[in-house]
């Protein structure tokens, strides 16, 4: 069975494509989700230089656009990508969570493998700033365990605030520390989103116009008032949360013998693993580690034959401060206890062996929930095939990469070890 490749990819810009009347309340869309979609879809057909003739299968994935923007059936939508091409072609709608389009690319994958479909258009799309705060973040706790978190006021800076706590605790870091630990990190990923044409908070932006780019700038914001890091869910601060944003990606999967021979810009899927955890946090072994992602690590690990010191980057699912730490960890790249630490040291930059959100993360490039699996795959491929959309490792041109998605409170569990072939 051949494996299966990337041939194409598309990343649209990330924002909040909204104008917001302060006094009404009114919002307006700016550019729709149906308009992501679709620049997605084109882009990643032109990337991988086909006709959209040449796609036999579509699958999208996506968070919650029925709360988002009261639009449910999304796998038709896909058709409107090239209307003409795709009418009557099957399409597959995918959810889990944040992780709603790494899902996409785990079952196209197996569509392809089976030998039912021979090249593959993947899309995650998101429109998360429609609703005001207060309804997104009902929103997105939908994807919380409802009745024992949800329906009690658990939002989603609540859920990751009990993994700081549950670190902060088995490590017995003091709160200075695990504070230092966070604003690391949050600068690290302001400062790579810089370079990063697509980044929701690249140049210009708040944090740009704040100078956030080093810990001590961040460690020295107020609490309160214009321009401030206030307390969001203790001990997780507005800085160490993912970014409110609408965006689009998407990619062209083909078999890696067909690859090989339509294409020179070849990324192969070495290895993808899922895991899943119990959807409510109480019921949890402990809430410190990512134990379904470490389980998801190895099975794309073992697939590809890779160990984590056979890759040249990893893009990481830091929807906050502390599970960019968590994620580090679960790789294999930092010790388990050692991964903050190693932000205060300096290490992931792009001068690093192993790099980590060279795109600026969740944190700075943003987080459109259903786009954001599609997303980190699309930059790692750009990655890969030396066209890098941002920063690149230092030390050249990478051959293979990780792409570490988290879906909820670190349930669904999604990795993908690439490897360029070509
Ligand atoms: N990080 C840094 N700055 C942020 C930010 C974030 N996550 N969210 C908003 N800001 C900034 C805005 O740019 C704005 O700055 P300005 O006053 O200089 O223009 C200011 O904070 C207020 O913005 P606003 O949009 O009113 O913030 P908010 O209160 O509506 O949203 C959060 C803040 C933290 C509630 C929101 O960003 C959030 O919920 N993030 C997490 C999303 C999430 O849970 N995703 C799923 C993860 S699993």
């Amino acid at each position: 069975m051949s494996k299966v490749s990337i041939i194409g990819a598309s990343n649209t810009k990330f924002g909040a494509f909204v104008k917001k009347n302060r006094e009404t309340g009114e919002i307006t869309d700016t550019k729709s989700y149906y308009d992501l979609l679709v620049e997605a879809g084109k882009g990643a057909i032109a990337d991988a230089g086909l006709e959209p003739k040449d796609i036999d299968g579509i699958w999208i994935g996506s968070c919650s656009p029925a709360k988002f923007i009261n639009q449910e059936h999304i796998g038709p939508l896909g058709l409107e990508v090239a209307p003409d091409d795709f009418r009557l072609i099957p399409t597959t709608r995918t959810e889990g969570a944040c992780a709603s389009s790494s899902l996409a690319v785990y079952n196209a994958l197996y569509g392809i493998e089976s030998g039912r479909f021979s090249r593959v258009l993947v899309i995650g799309v998101e429109k998360m700033n429609m609703l005001n705060t207060k309804d997104m973040t009902h929103t997105l706790a939908c994807c919380s365990h409802w009745p024992t978190e949800g329906v009690s006021g658990m939002t989603f800076p609540m859920l990751f605030a009990e993994y700081a706590k549950g670190y902060q605790k088995h490590y017995n870091l003091t709160p200075d520390e695990l504070r230092k630990m966070f604003a690391h990190i949050s600068a690290f990923c302001y400062k790579n989103a810089l370079e990063n044409p697509l980044a929701h908070f690249g140049k210009g932006s708040p944090q740009d116009k704040l100078g956030l780019q080093t810990a001590e700038a961040i460690l020295n914001l107020p609490d309160t008032g214009k321009g401030s890091n206030p307390m969001v869910a203790p001990p997780l601060r507005l800085h160490d949360c993912s970014l409110v944003t609408d965006g689009a990606a998407a990619l062209v999967l083909t078999t890696t013998n067909e690859a090989k021979s339509i294409s020179n810009k070849v990324v192969e899927i070495a290895g993808i693993g899922q895991a899943t955890e119990r959807l409510q946090e109480k019921v949890r072994p402990n809430m410190h580690e990512l134990i379904a992602g470490k389980v998801a690590v190895q099975r794309s690990f073992d697939e590809a034959g890779f160990t984590i010191n056979d890759l040249d980057f990893a893009e990481v699912h830091d929807c906050f401060t502390i599970n960019q730490i968590l994620c580090t960890e679960a790789l294999g790249l930092s010790e388990d206890g050692r991964g903050g630490w190693d932000y205060i040291d300096g290490r992931y930059t792009p001068e690093d062996t192993c790099p980590i959100n060279l795109s600026g993360g969740l944190k700075a490039k943003g987080h459109p929930v259903g786009a954001t699996g599609a997303s980190m795959h699309a930059l790692a491929y750009k990655q890969l095939v030396g066209e890098p959309i941002g920063l690149a490792p230092k030390k050249g041109t990478p051959e293979t990469g990780v792409v570490f998605n988290v879906g909820g409170s670190a349930a669904t569990n999604c990795v993908t070890t690439l490897r360029r072939i070509k």
